[in-house]
């Protein structure tokens, strides 16, 4: 399969690497880096440098890259430098939430508008991206995060948008959002010690369980929001 990955040096997307290397030696994957470095080299892994949150950057990946059979966008952010969500609406800083919406919403839509045509084909293919349960708002009993959690859930409706017009221009698309659960990576770190013991899982296992969706899910999945634990989130 011809896969591209968006977000390939983050914690959950090298784990989405290695797990589909090592799955199948047919596999075919592209995959982008920002400003982290890739490690990993392999003869069935091409890098590409892209800032996915650039029309003009995203406009000449898709050149690049043939037809594809899944693309998954891994790329996100939920604090940067010393800024830290908010926990209440006084600590809103404008320029923070416009970061969050250009690094967690704005990749997926250029991804959608100028990959479009390297999807659009007879046999079954996914667009997946990682969002998070935060986003949703019949599940929002919390509050806080205000920025993080307005981009996921601006995030939801572009999914849920996409998955919409591809259904009516019967593209063989299954467009769903994937929420991983509190995950080993960097983006977590600052949060770890309030996750409940057993609860925090490793990129390799969330890696694995949107492996374990793909391979089950299908066209009537399309514009759905599922868990790590294969159980669907409300929008
Ligand atoms: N970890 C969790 O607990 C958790 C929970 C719920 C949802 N999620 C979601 O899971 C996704 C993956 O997060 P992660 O945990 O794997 O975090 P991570 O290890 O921090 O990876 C984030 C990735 O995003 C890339 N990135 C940021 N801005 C970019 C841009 N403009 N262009 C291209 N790449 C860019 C980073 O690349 P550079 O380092 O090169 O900038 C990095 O590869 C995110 O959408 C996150 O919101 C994570």
């Amino acid at each position: 399969m011809n896969i591209l990955i968006i977000g390939g040096t983050g914690g959950i997307g090298s784990a989405l690497i290695n797990l589909l290397i090592n799955q199948n030696t047919e596999n075919t994957i592209h995959s982008t880096y920002h400003i982290t470095q890739p490690e990993l080299m392999h003869p069935q892994l091409t890098w590409y440098q892209v800032d996915v949150s650039k029309d003009s950057d995203v406009a000449e990946l898709s050149e690049t890259v043939n037809q594809l059979d899944i693309v998954i966008n891994a790329v996100g952010m939920l604090h940067s430098g010393d800024m830290m969500p908010e926990k209440t609406i006084t600590q809103f800083d404008s320029d923070f939430f416009n970061q969050n919406i250009s690094t967690n919403v704005l990749p997926t839509l250029l991804i959608a508008k100028h990959l479009s045509p390297k999807l659009k084909s007879k046999t079954l293919n996914y667009f997946v991206t990682v969002s998070a349960k935060i986003g949703s708002i019949e599940d929002n009993n919390l509050g806080g995060w205000i920025s993080y959690r307005s981009s996921k859930a601006a995030l939801n409706m572009a999914l849920k948008t996409i998955s919409i017009e591809w259904k009516n221009k019967k593209f063989n698309t299954c467009v769903f959002a994937f929420h991983p659960g509190t995950t080993d990576t960097n983006l977590s770190k600052p949060f770890q010690r309030n996750v409940p013991e057993g609860n925090l899982q490793t990129p390799e296992k969330v890696a694995a369980a949107l492996i374990n969706l793909l391979q089950r899910l299908s066209l009537k999945d399309n514009g759905k929001f599922f868990s790590y634990d294969g159980t669907e989130i409300p929008w």
